[in-house]
């Protein structure tokens, strides 16, 4: 599988699932990162104004991005991860999204929660990348094992 294992990781979480997936399909791996980082106040989602609060509660909001370097002209399957942000995606990965050209390209989506589900991300999502099939793949919470992680992979019949 030629894919790309693209990640937004505030704090840790998803950037270790997501370097366990791209090991464990043989993938090349890019993290997407804000221009400006998110400090802890920043993640606050108990603050109605804090940074993430704000984004958040715009759907139109466009956190800019530190680099467009990632590359996905390179490859036809994307897994895309981030930490469930008030039960969808980050408005960054819409960022993200919006930068490149997705048309044609498949996007298995993955996440780390405190224990949501993947929601509605996947649409939240779609109308950053028109072009592109948008699947719901998975939450990677816990304790995870490499050979598993390639099972699912493979049974994506990508
Ligand atoms: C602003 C914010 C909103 C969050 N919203 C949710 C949520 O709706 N549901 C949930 O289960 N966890 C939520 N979480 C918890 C994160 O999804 C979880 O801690 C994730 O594993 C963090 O990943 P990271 O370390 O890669 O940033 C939220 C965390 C933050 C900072």
């Amino acid at each position: 599988m030629n894919a790309l294992v693209a990640c937004f990781s505030a704090t840790g979480t998803t950037a270790k699932a997501a370097k366990l997936l791209a090991e464990a399909v043989g993938a090349d791996l890019y993290e997407i990162r804000p221009a400006v980082p998110y400090t802890s106040a920043d993640l606050n989602w108990m603050n109605k104004s804090s940074r993430s609060s704000l984004e958040m509660q715009d759907k139109h909001s466009r956190p800019a991005l530190a680099d467009t370097n990632a590359p996905v002209a390179d490859h036809d399957v994307i897994f895309l991860g981030f930490p469930v942000w008030w039960y969808v995606a980050p408005t960054l990965l819409n960022t993200f999204l919006e930068a490149y050209d997705f048309t044609g390209k498949t996007i298995v989506l993955f996440a780390t929660s405190g224990g949501s589900g993947l929601g509605k991300a996947a649409q939240g999502l779609q109308v950053s990348a028109p072009g592109a099939r948008i699947l719901d793949g998975r939450l990677l919470n816990g304790k995870l094992d490499k050979a598993e992680l390639k099972q699912w992979a493979e049974s994506l019949g990508l």
